[in-house]
């Protein structure tokens, strides 16, 4: 063999491999069941309550209402309490869980002494870490953008006493790219992937499952409640079908939908995204998209 046809040979059988594995991580999220199996009382044996972040609206309260749907109480915290109340109300009345409501802005470093008063003593199996903040919905380089991790250290000390807990950090697809015009926000969400993977191996052996969630497009209003389509859910949809993904290891997209879609950037090359074109055109169609 000519060591041309070696090289060729070693490259053909490593592109093989690679994509051979991420079809069989593909393979394993669909059939989820039998990998990843959750017991009907997986939830309510974590704990009482789950502590979602930002539960009052979008992907936050589409957590609270479906961790209550599977027996949980919850405690929503987020700044608007009239919001909050609404989102309480509701939950309440339609799963007939008990709802607490923590008024607190995370952009405030005082705020976590109330926090903890507030959530003192409680037997807290889950918590969401949910709340993001997207600077500008449209592209806009970082100059263009107006300024902007203490949950965590609030609940682990009970879960790993107890033995038992979840913590769900969640992230965004555009973490897996270097992703232009979002600078800020890619680059913060990079942090919390980084954050949880560090964190889980340090808690994983105390029974402790932290995962981070990286959803593409979900129709919220931080994304200005863009239609739903085959790639963009319902909040509702989405954390539905996250749940299900909760033993999928430290990291998830939370669903077949958006795992395919994060393949697929994935593959895009970096000087594609880089190039002064990608960017014009990538803010053109999702300022058309939020228009309409
Ligand atoms: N929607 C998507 O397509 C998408 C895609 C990828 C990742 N994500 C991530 O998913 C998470 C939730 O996003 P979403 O689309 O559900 O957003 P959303 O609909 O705008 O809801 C945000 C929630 O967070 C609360 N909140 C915002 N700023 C806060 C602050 N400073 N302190 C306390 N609470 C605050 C809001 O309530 P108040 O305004 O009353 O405080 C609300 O309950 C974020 O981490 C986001 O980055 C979303």
């Amino acid at each position: 063999m000519t060591p041309t046809e070696i090289i060729f040979m070693l490259a053909g059988t490593c592109t093989v491999m690679f994509f051979g594995v991420k079809l069989l991580g593909l393979v394993m999220m669909l059939a989820l069941k039998l990998y990843y199996p959750l017991s009907v009382s997986f939830f309510t044996s974590l704990g009482k309550w789950a502590v979602v972040t930002g539960g009052s609206d979008g992907i936050g309260r589409a957590y609270a209402q479906e961790l209550s749907k599977h027996g949980m109480n919850v405690i929503i915290i987020s700044r608007n309490q009239e919001k909050l109340e609404r989102a309480a109300r509701n939950i309440e009345l339609s799963t007939g869980a008990k709802v607490k409501v923590i008024t607190a802005d995370f952009t405030k470093d005082d705020m976590y002494g109330h926090i903890m008063k507030s959530l003192e003593d409680l037997d807290i199996g889950i918590l969401v870490n949910n709340v993001g903040i997207l600077p500008s919905q449209v592209p806009c380089r970082l100059l263009e953008t107006a300024d902007l991790e203490k949950m965590c250290r609030i609940v682990l000390p009970g879960m790993q006493e107890r033995g038992r807990g979840v913590i769900l950090n969640v992230s965004s697809g555009i973490a897996k790219i270097p992703c232009p015009m979002y600078t800020l926000y890619a680059a913060s969400k990079v942090f919390v992937e980084r954050f949880s993977q560090c964190l889980q191996a340090d808690y994983k052996s105390k029974g402790i499952i932290i995962q981070t969630v990286a959803p593409f497009g979900v129709s919220t209003s931080m994304t200005g409640h863009q239609r739903p389509d085959m790639v963009t859910f319902t909040a509702e949809e989405f954390v539905k079908s996250s749940l299900k993904y909760l033993r999928a290891g430290d990291q998830t997209y939370g669903s077949l939908t958006h795992a395919i879609l994060g393949w697929m950037v994935q593959a895009i090359p970096t000087w594609v995204l880089q190039s002064e074109v990608f960017q014009y055109h990538f803010k053109k169609y999702v300022t058309e998209r939020m228009e309409k």
